[in-house]
């Protein structure tokens, strides 16, 4: 298994990092370019979502960027110890957002789950927030749809 670990503050500047740091985690598996695309967006949806609903953009605050690799088995797992979320099935629910004022669309939580071999999200309110995101990559030239 290889892993890696990220640790960064909680702003949307740092969005842009992440999503190259994953892009080179993956990288040795020559994925496709699809494959990039959809795990760069989950882990945009899920690192901005740390940073806005979590920490209402506290910079002072980290976000947790963890990934494991097993064979072509990626395992993203987003952290966050602010706000958590007190009701996940409305949470979850297509096009709701408890920040409509910030013109979210309240999709990225069904994107992710779209796009994720499996998702999952555990949150305690008032602990924080953790995402947890498998994909598996294929090999290029593959069909998988
Ligand atoms: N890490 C998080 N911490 C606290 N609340 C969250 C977190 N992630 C998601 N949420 C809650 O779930 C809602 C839906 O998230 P999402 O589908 O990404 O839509 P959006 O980000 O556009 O609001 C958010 O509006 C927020 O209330
Ligand atoms: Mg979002």
């Amino acid at each position: 298994m290889n892993k890696m670990e990220l640790k960064f503050s909680a702003t949307l500047e740092n969005e842009a990092l992440a999503r190259i740091a994953i892009s080179s985690f993956i990288a040795p598996l020559n994925p496709s370019l699809e494959d990039i695309s959809e795990i760069k967006t989950m882990v945009s949806e899920a690192v901005s979502n740390a940073i806005i609903h979590g920490y209402g953009f506290d910079m002072s605050r980290d976000v947790i960027l963890r990934c494991e690799l097993e064979k072509r088995t990626l395992t993203i797992i987003v952290i966050d110890y602010g706000k958590g979320i007190e009701n996940l099935e409305e949470a979850k629910r297509p096009h709701y957002s408890s920040r409509p004022d910030l013109e979210r669309a309240g999709m990225g939580l069904t994107i992710m789950e779209t796009l994720a071999d499996d998702f999952e999200i555990r949150s305690v309110y008032g602990m924080g927030s953790k995402v947890i995101i498998k994909k598996n990559i294929a090999l290029k030239g593959e069909y998988v749809s």
